[in-house]
C-alpha cells in the first residue's frame, strides 16, 4: 500500500495539451477536458491509459471525437482506464460533473465565501477531471471559464488572458486563458468570483512589462498594498540574487478565506490564504507583515524553483520546497536584519523540525516511502530542506553555489527533476564530490556534535575534539556519518577572533571546518592565550551541539562574540541549562538554582546601546516550554517545566525591573505605525520587557500594559498587551477581551487572534473556555484558520493545559480530529500532529495520550490522512 521511491517508473502516456472548458455553477459545475496524448517512448509499450480520479462523476468520454463504447474503458470515481487504446497520438474528451459547494476538503475546485477557487497540489487536479495526476506529466493548458456574470464577474486562469466576452442572450460570460509554459497539473488553477482588484506594473530586467493584480474580498483592497509592495521587491530581488526573471505578461494573486495551507504557487495565478495577503496597521501584527513578505516572496520564487523546474515525483518535494524556503529566507534577510532573521528561523527550526525529527513522525528530507503525500508538507521537508541548501552554500562558497544554481536553471529548465539532478549541478559546477553530503536528504534525525576544546599553554595550541552521531529514527536504526560544515571562531580574551591556523599551516576557508567522519581532532597552532571557541556560528549546520564550554565561557561569548547568532545562542544555552536544572528542582521539591550569570548576560545586552533592539528582544526571550521539554527529552512534566520557566521570567523581571522599564520608555515609537523591521524590532523589545515586568509584578508592568492596550494605534501593541494582560492580570482579562471583541467582531482575521489568545491562557479553566468557544456563533469547523486559531493553538501553544494530567486535553483533541476527519481530512491530520511528542511525557500523561491515539486508531472509516498520522505516531 505505501508508495516507494524505488518503484518510480516513467509515465506510459504523456499529455502534451490540455484544453479545458469549465462551466461554473455552485452545485453543478461541468468540466470538459480535451487531452492531447501520446505514448511515452520511455514508457511500457502497449500500455493502457490509466487516469486518476477522486470522487469524480463521469458524464461522457470520447476518443478522437467518437464516443467510447462501454466495454472500451472501465471507470470508478477514483480512476478511468482505457484498456486497449491505439498506440499513437490521440485526443481524449472527458466530461465530469462537480459540486464545488459540497467540496469541504478544500482540494480540487471549491467555493470559499462564494468565490470559486482551486487547490491542486499535491493531488487535487484528479478531483476536477480524470488525469495522469503526477508531476512528471507536463502539458500546455488552455482554459475557458464560463460563469454567471453576476456571481463571478472576475474569471482568472493560468498564463495570459487571450479572449473574453458575453454569451449573447444569456446572463453568462467567459474568459479564455492560455499558459504557454508546460506544467504539471498540480500548478493548474482557476478563480471565479466577485472580487476587488489592486493593480500595479513591474518591468523586468530585460524590459518585459508585467501587469500585476491582487484580488481580494470586496472592500479589502486597501489591505493589499503591503503584499503588492512585497511582490515587486521579490521580483527585483530574484533577478539580482539568482538571475531569475518573470516569464508571463500577467501575475495575479487571489486571497481566499478558506485555505488548508499558507498559499500556492499556481503558474501566473498564486492563490493565498488571505491571512498572508491582507494587512493594515490596525489589524495585522509585525509578525503578520513579516509572514506576508516571506510568503509572497516564497510563492513568487517558486516560478523558477518549482514551476519552470518541477519535481519528478512527490518524493522530490524538498527539491522545490527546501530550495524555495532557503530563497525566501535569504530575501527576508536582505530586506530586514540578517542576524535577527537567522535567529527567528533557527527558533522555528528547533521548535518544529527538531521536535519532529526527535519523535515518531521523523522522516528524511526526501522520504523514501509515504502513504499520504499531504502529510509530508512538513518542517523537515521545508525547513530542514532549506538548511541543507544553506549548508551547500556554506561548503561551496557564494560563488560555487551561484554557479551550481546557474547550471541547475540551464540544465533542467522545462524538466521534472530529482535531488540527484540538483546535486549533480553543484558537483559539476564546482568539481566537488557530494555523494556523502547527499545523506542529508536520506537520513532522518538531528545529528549531534559533541565538542571538547582544550588549550595547551605549553605548546601554544588549541585542540578541538569533535564527535558526531545521528540518533536512530523510525526505520533507520543505524546511521552513517554526515558531512557537517562546522563554522567556528576562537575568541581571544580581548574579544577579537584569533587567526585560525591548523597544525599543517593551512586555514579553514571561511572559518569552516568540514566534519565528515565519526571523530576528528583539529589542532590550531600559535594560540598564545586561552580562547573561547564560538561553535557552529550562524547555526551553519542544523545540529544539536554539546560542548565543554563553561557558563563563564557562555557569558563571555554573549558579550564578545562577533557572530551575533552565537551571542544570542550563548544566552539561550545558559537559559536552557538553567531551565532543565530548575525543572528537576521543581519536581523533586528542591530549591531552585540562582540564575545570576544568565540575568547578568541579559542585563548586559539590554544595556548595550550598540545592539539592535530587535536582537535584544530575542536575547530576552527565554526558551519556550516546548523547547525545554524537547531538550529534557524524556519523562517530561509540563507543569514543572512551566513553573521553572515562570520562575526564571519572574527573576529576570524583578532583577532587571529598572532597565526593562527604561527600555520600554526609551523605545516608544516617535510617529505613526510603520511595519519596517527597525520599528518592528523596537516593538518586539518593548513588549518583551512588558511581559517580563508583568510576570514579575514589577515596574508597573500591568499598568503599562493596560495603558498600551488602550492607546495602541496598531495590532502589534494591542495584541501583545492583551496577551500580557490575559496571562498576568486575571482581574482585567474579561474587560479587555470584551473590548477587543467589540472592536473587531466583523473582522475574521482579527477574530482568529481573539480565539487564539484565549486558548493559550495557561490556567485550569482554559479547556472549558475553549470547549465553550467552539459553540460561539463565530466559530466554525469549516474555516481552517478558525480551527487552527482556537484548537490548533490550544494544542500547540498551551503545554500545561493541553497536557492536563487528567488527559482531558488529549480527549478534546481526539474528539475534534474525529469530528473534522469526514469534512476536511488534511486539517484533521495536521491537528493530530500536535500529539507527535507524546512519548517524551511522564508516565501518567503518556498513558493518557496513547489512549487518545488508540481511540482514534480504533475508529472505523478514518481518512488516509489521519490514519497515516495515527499509525506512525503509535508505531
Ligand atoms: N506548494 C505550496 C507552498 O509551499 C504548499 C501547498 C501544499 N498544499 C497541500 N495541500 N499539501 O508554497
Ligand atoms: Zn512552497
Amino acid at each position: 500500500k505505501p508508495i516507494r521511491l524505488v518503484d518510480y517508473r516513467p509515465p506510459d502516456w504523456l499529455v502534451d495539451t490540455v484544453d479545458l472548458d469549465i462551466g461554473l455553477h455552485p452545485t453543478a459545475t461541468v468540466i470538459r477536458a480535451r487531452l492531447g496524448m501520446r505514448p511515452n517512448p520511455a514508457g511500457r509499450e502497449g500500455a493502457p491509459i490509466v487516469l486518476d480520479g477522486d470522487e469524480l462523476v463521469l458524464k461522457s468520454l470520447a476518443l478522437d471525437g467518437e464516443t467510447l463504447a462501454g466495454n472500451a474503458y472501465s471507470v470508478t470515481p477514483s480512476s478511468l482506464t482505457l484498456l486497449a487504446p491505439p498506440q499513437r497520438a490521440l485526443t481524449l474528451e472527458i466530461e465530469t460533473l462537480l459540486d464545488p459547494s459540497a467540496n469541504t476538503k478544500l482540494m480540487g475546485l471549491y467555493r470559499s465565501s462564494g468565490t470559486y477557487c482551486t487547490q491542486c497540489e499535491a493531488e487535487g487536479f484528479r478531483r476536477i477531471t480524470y488525469f495522469p495526476d503526477r508531476p512528471d506529466v507536463l502539458a500546455v493548458y488552455t482554459t475557458r471559464i464560463e460563469a454567471e456574470r453576476e456571481e463571478a464577474p472576475v474569471l482568472l486562469g493560468n498564463g495570459n488572458k487571450v479572449e473574453e466576452g458575453e454569451l449573447p442572450g444569456t446572463t453568462r460570460h467567459f474568459a479564455v486563458w492560455h499558459d504557454p509554459w508546460p506544467k504539471p497539473c498540480y500548478l493548474f488553477a482557476l478563480v471565479g468570483g466577485r472580487l476587488d482588484r489592486v493593480g500595479d506594473r513591474f518591468v523586468t530586467a530585460t524590459g518585459r512589462d508585467v501587469e500585476l493584480g491582487i484580488y481580494v474580498e470586496p472592500g479589502k483592497a486597501a489591505r493589499a498594498g503591503y503584499a503588492m509592495d512585497a511582490l515587486k521587491r521579490s521580483m527585483r530581488w530574484d533577478e539580482e540574487a539568482f538571475g531569475c526573471e518573470y516569464d508571463l505578461d500577467v501575475f495575479n494573486i487571489v486571497a481566499v478565506a478558506d485555505f488548508n495551507m499558507g498559499a500556492m504557487e499556481n503558474k501566473g495565478l498564486n492563490i493565498f490564504n488571505d491571512k498572508y495577503v491582507l494587512a493594515s496597521p490596525e489589524t495585522a501584527t509585525d509578525n503578520d507583515y513579516a509572514s506576508i513578505e516571506g510568503i509572497i516572496a516564497h510563492e513568487y520564487f517558486h516560478n523558477w524553483t518549482g514551476n519552470r523546474i518541477t519535481c519528478r515525483d512527490w518524493f522530490q518535494l524538498c527539491l522545490k520546497e527546501g530550495l524555495t524556503v532557503f530563497r525566501d529566507q535569504e530575501f527576508s534577510a536582505d530586506q530586514r536584519s540578517r542576524p535577527v532573521k537567522r535567529i527567528i528561523d533557527v527558533r522555528l527550526l528547533k521548535a518544529y523540525q527538531f521536535t519532529e525529527d526527535a519523535g515518531p513522525l521523523a522522516h528524511p528530507v526526501r522520504p523514501a516511502t509515504y502513504r499520504e503525500i499531504n502529510n509530508f508538507y512538513t518542517a523537515t521537508v521545508y525547513e530542514k530542506g532549506a538548511e541543507v541548501v544553506r549548508m551547500l552554500k556554506t561548503l561551496l562558497g557564494s560563488e560555487g553555489f551561484r554557479n551550481g544554481m546557474d547550471l541547475y536553471f540551464e540544465r533542467h529548465d522545462g524538466q521534472a527533476a530529482t535531488i540527484e539532478d540538483f546535486l549533480a549541478c553543484f558537483a559539476d559546477a564546482t568539481g566537488t564530490d557530494l555523494a556523502q553530503f547527499a545523506l542529508w536528504y536520506a537520513q532522518s534525525g538531528t545529528p549531534q556534535l559533541a565538542i571538547t576544546g582544550e588549550w595547551n599553554p605549553a605548546e601554544r595550541s588549541y585542540r578541538l575534539d569533535v564527535e558526531q552521531s545521528v540518533p536512530p529514527t523510525p526505520g533507520q536504526p543505524d546511521k552513517q556519518p554526515m558531512v557537517i560544515p562546522l563554522a567556528l571562531g576562537l575568541v581571544g580574551p580581548s574579544g577579537e577572533d584569533l587567526p585560525l591556523t591548523l597544525a599543517d599551516g593551512t586555514s579553514p576557508a571561511g572559518g569552516v571546518l568540514t566534519v565528515d567522519a565519526p571523530r576528528h581532532s583539529f589542532v590550531f597552532r600559535d594560540v598564545a592565550e586561552r580562547p573561547v571557541p564560538s561553535l557552529n556560528r550562524g547555526f551553519a549546520a542544523p545540529v544539536r551541539l554539546a560542548s565543554n564550554l563553561s557558563s563563564d565561557d557562555l557569558v563571555f561569548l554573549a558579550r564578545h562574540d562577533r557572530d551575533p547568532f552565537n551571542r544570542f545562542e550563548a544566552v539561550q544555552t545558559l537559559a536552557l541549562g538553567y531551565l532543565i536544572e530548575a525543572t528537576q528542582a521543581v519536581r523533586s521539591g528542591r530549591n531552585l538554582p540562582e540564575p545570576a550569570a544568565l540575568i547578568a548576560a541579559m542585563g548586559a545586552s539590554l544595556a548595550d546601546p550598540a545592539l539592535d533592539p530587535a536582537f535584544v528582544g530575542q536575547v530576552l526571550t527565554v526558551p519556550s516550554e516546548s523547547d525545554i521539554a524537547r531538550e529534557i527529552g524524556r519523562d517530561v512534566d509540563p507543569d514543572a517545566v512551566y513553573a521553572a520557566r515562570a520562575t526564571l521570567r519572574r527573576a529576570v523581571g524583578t532583577a532587571l525591573a529598572e532597565p526593562l522599564a527604561g527600555a520600554f520608555e526609551r523605545f516608544a515609537a516617535p510617529g505613526p505605525y510603520s511595519p519596517d523591521a527597525a520599528s518592528a524590532g523596537r516593538r518586539t523589545l518593548r513588549n518583551t520587557c512588558l511581559s517580563l515586568l508583568a510576570e514579575a509584578g514589577a515596574g508597573e508592568g500591568v499598568a503599562r500594559a493596560l495603558g498600551l492596550y488602550r492607546a495602541a494605534d496598531n495590532m502589534t501593541d494591542r495584541l501583545q498587551s492583551l496577551m500580557t494582560l490575559c496571562h498576568h492580570a486575571p482581574g482585567q482579562r474579561a474587560e479587555v477581551l470584551a473590548d477587543f471583541y467589540e472592536r473587531f467582531r466583523d473582522d475574521p482575521l482579527v477574530l482568529d487572534k481573539w480565539f487564539g489568545i484565549q486558548s493559550q491562557i495557561p490556567e485550569p479553566g482554559t479547556l472549558d473556555r475553549v470547549r465553550e468557544l467552539t459553540g460561539h456563533p463565530a466559530f466554525s469547523l469549516r474555516n481552517p484558520n478558525r480551527v487552527r486559531a482556537l484548537i490548533g493553538s490550544f494544542a500547540t501553544g498551551n503545554p500545561t493545559q493541553f497536557n492536563r494530567a487528567d488527559g482531558a486535553g488529549y480527549d478534546f483533541l481526539a474528539d475534534t480530529v474525529l469530528g473534522l476527519d469526514g469534512s476536511n481530512p488534511q486539517l484533521a491530520a495536521r491537528l493530530l500532529g500536535a500529539l507527535k511528542s507524546w512519548r517524551v511525557l511522564e508516565e501518567g500523561r503518556r498513558g493518557k495520550a496513547e489512549a487518545a491515539l488508540r481511540r482514534i486508531a480504533g475508529t472505523a472509516g478514518l481518512s488516509p490522512d489521519v490514519s497515516d498520522i495515527v499509525t506512525r505516531s503509535l508505531a
